[in-house]
């Protein structure tokens, strides 16, 4: 089997959890330490060999764009002032990716934003990375390289990355039920319970924003009904390829490789504290400086 080189970003919600900050800007532009969201999403793949990269895009959306083109007035204007520093904070301008974009026309939910890539996609096996989650300090993670490995070895159908979660935040996410044998880095997956509640939870191993997916997908996507929120949700056509008879395996992430969801205040709050207090310059001040204020007495 060839590489598997094409990846599929979806950034077309309305990140309503985010309002008012996300009215008129997408919350995947949202800065996290010195950069939007949605560039450490696209550094990741670009380490992972992705070489076609589709944004399943929306109104409003379009600054997205305007940040992985070239602005050649801007560098020309920079070189110019001899502010090399600066110019080298563009150079993700010339990864040597290929962007696509086209329009989820109707938010009909994250497996309809899938489908959305068919055309694009064809008959290839394909990655699908939320717009919104970052993966590890700095997105250094290789979790994607181990899935396509994963992929390729067990000719799986489906590969989704986990993150071990709380035992009593297992309600806020899709949760894996897995084969028996579920120690290891790489686990068979019998199920995928949605939102389940604390007691009835299988694991507490959670979706963690990045798939692997065989083409297949598309025809579950297809047979799937709006499911939570009304919305096709990737989950329940993941499902199906299970109960179809197809194989589907999770991949665990390390604890370094801790994932950043942008989707509501408390973890955007969180992850943006935790890059900032990672910045090679203003890390220690910021350090010292939360010290002194959390120390400062209330009254
Ligand atoms: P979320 O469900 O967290 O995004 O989807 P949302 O709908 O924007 O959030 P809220 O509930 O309104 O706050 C995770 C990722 O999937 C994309 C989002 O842009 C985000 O990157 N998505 C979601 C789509 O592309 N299309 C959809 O219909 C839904």
């Amino acid at each position: 089997m060839s590489d598997i080189n094409i990846a599929v970003v979806p950034v077309a919600g309305m990140g309503t959890r985010l309002l008012p900050a996300t009215k008129s800007q997408p919350k995947e532009m949202l800065p996290v330490g010195r950069k939007p969201v949605v560039q450490y999403v696209v550094e990741e793949l670009n380490r992972v060999g992705v070489e076609r990269l589709l944004f399943i895009t929306g109104s409003g959306k379009t600054s997205i764009e305007n940040h992985f083109d070239l602005n050649l007035e801007l560098t020309q204007s920079l070189r110019e002032d001899g502010k090399e520093d600066l110019l080298s904070e563009l150079s993700y301008e010339r990864a040597n990716l290929q962007y696509f974009y086209t329009r989820q026309r109707q938010l009909l939910g994250l497996g309809h934003a899938v489908l959305c890539a068919e055309p694009f996609v064809g008959n290839n096996p394909f990655i699908v990375a939320l717009g919104d989650s970052i993966i590890g300090m700095h997105a250094e993670s290789k979790i994607v390289e181990t899935m396509k490995d994963c992929f390729r070895e067990k000719k799986a159908d489906a590969v989704i990355a986990f993150e071990e979660v709380p035992e009593d935040e297992v309600f806020q996410y899709g949760i894996a039920k897995p084969k028996k044998n579920s120690n290891g880095v790489v686990f068979e997956i019998d199920d995928l319970i949605e939102k389940p509640p604390v007691d009835e939870a299988p694991s507490n191993l959670a979706v963690a924003a990045r798939y692997v997916l065989s083409p297949s997908i598309f025809d579950a996507l297809k047979n799937t009904k709006p499911g939570a929120g009304n919305e096709i949700q990737l989950t329940d056509a993941i499902r199906l390829l299970i109960q179809n008879g197809g194989t589907v395996y999770g991949v665990r992430l390390k604890k370094s490789e801790k994932r950043y969801d942008i989707g509501n205040f408390g973890s955007y709050f969180r992850a943006f504290t935790e890059f900032a207090l990672a910045d090679k310059n203003f890390g220690p001040e910021l350090r010292e400086y939360l010290q002194q204020i959390i120390n400062e007495d209330p009254s």
